[in-house]
């Protein structure tokens, strides 16, 4: 088993392995949330061992990172009577993972919880960090920045994800190797060894983030791409995924990089190969208008300037401001390639 260690303490011991190991529920105050399709993937396996524990299946999708689910929650717990003396324990995805950890963040001021991140996107991003929160009005805009005492990673369970899915996790990956350096970044290309990959890219977010907790600035590295994938989600017209959204996002990246930075278009030529080989397509046919770009500002609130994450070389990720009217020519120009 691999373990990253943090010595800081605002982070959280992150744990690899091939298998669940249930025999670390050795406290018996445990309460285990799961995801609804979790639940069913891993039935046999926990059938006897989950009924010691008082337990609530949750169904899947983002539609349910809500307020209206956090009450739900909160109303069973306290009808369960699930106090201070519980460990909460989450098996899931990113979605899940935010909403019970903002849950669980303010129950009874505060109740400790543990991650068992189900997705591969959950197991390398968003467990880590402590944000936790749920849509209203827009994505994320209510939460918590809170750790859980412990996330326990499982790299065989990805392999029941959907293709698709998968991608989208794959889709940070690639972003850590970016902001990381160029071992990891040609690293990705030629190895397939998963374990590696998924405990490099928890080292590398668990190391920015150590850095800066808050995100009073260096953090915002992680946002790479995240900027203009915003916005691509947030529209009303198409339904993109998040790590669909992120793939166009960095591309976008390296667009106005190549401007700004002169970027070796090698290395851009050698990120869209992989992008292609994963299945991602790499621009939207999305109409842009003056409300998504709008939505960009709001969505980042730094008082209307708009700040991207530019690559000026593998491994050195800055942040630039850009004026609304050149990112309008940038984006125009983005789509006449
Ligand atoms: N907190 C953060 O720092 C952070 C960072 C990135 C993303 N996020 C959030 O994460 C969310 C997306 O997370 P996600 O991609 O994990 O999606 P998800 O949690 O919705 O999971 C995707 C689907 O996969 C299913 N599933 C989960 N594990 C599975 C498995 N092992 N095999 C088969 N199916 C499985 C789920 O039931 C669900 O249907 C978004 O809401 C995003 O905002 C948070």
């Amino acid at each position: 088993m691999k373990i990253i260690k943090t010595k800081k303490k605002f982070l959280t011991n992150i744990y690899i392995n091939s298998y669940f190991n249930i025999n670390i529920f050795k406290k018996n105050n445990i309460f285990i949330i799961i995801d609804y399709n979790i639940y069913i993937l891993l039935f046999s396996i926990f059938k006897k061992k989950i009924k010691k524990f008082k337990f609530v299946i949750i169904p899947f999708g983002e539609k349910y990172k809500n307020i209206n689910t956090l009450k739900i929650i909160w109303k069973y717990m306290i009808k369960k009577n699930i106090n201070k003396n519980f460990l909460i324990t989450i098996f899931g995805g990113g979605v899940l993972g935010d909403i019970i950890g903002f849950v669980c963040s303010s129950y009874f001021r505060g109740i400790s919880f543990s991650i068992f991140p189900t997705t591969l996107l959950s197991q390398i991003d968003s467990s880590i960090g402590g944000k936790n929160a749920v849509n209203f009005f827009s994505k994320n805009s209510i939460g918590i920045i809170n750790n859980p005492i412990y996330i326990y990673i499982n790299y065989n369970i990805i392999f029941f994800m959907k293709k698709n899915e998968f991608f989208d996790g794959y889709s940070e990956i690639i972003k850590y190797s970016i902001i990381n350096n160029k071992k990891f970044f040609f690293y990705i290309y030629k190895k397939k060894n998963i374990k590696k990959i998924i405990s490099r890219s928890c080292y590398i977010k668990s190391k920015i983030i150590s850095q800066d907790y808050y995100e009073f600035n260096y953090r915002s590295i992680l946002n790479l791409g995240h900027t203009y994938a915003h916005c691509i989600e947030n529209n009303k017209i198409i339904n993109f995924s998040h790590g669909k959204s992120v793939t166009i996002g960095i591309i976008f990246c390296y667009f106005l990089s190549s401007y700004y930075y002169k970027l070796n278009l090698n290395i851009l030529k050698k990120n869209i190969f992989l992008f292609l080989k994963l299945n991602f397509f790499i621009k939207n046919s999305l109409f842009f208008s003056k409300k998504m770009i709008n939505k960009i500002i709001l969505d980042k609130k730094f008082n209307n300037k708009i700040n991207f994450i530019l690559i000026k070389n593998i491994g050195n990720c800055v942040k630039k401001n850009i004026k609304k009217n050149h990112l309008l020519f940038f984006l125009k120009k983005f789509y006449e390639i």
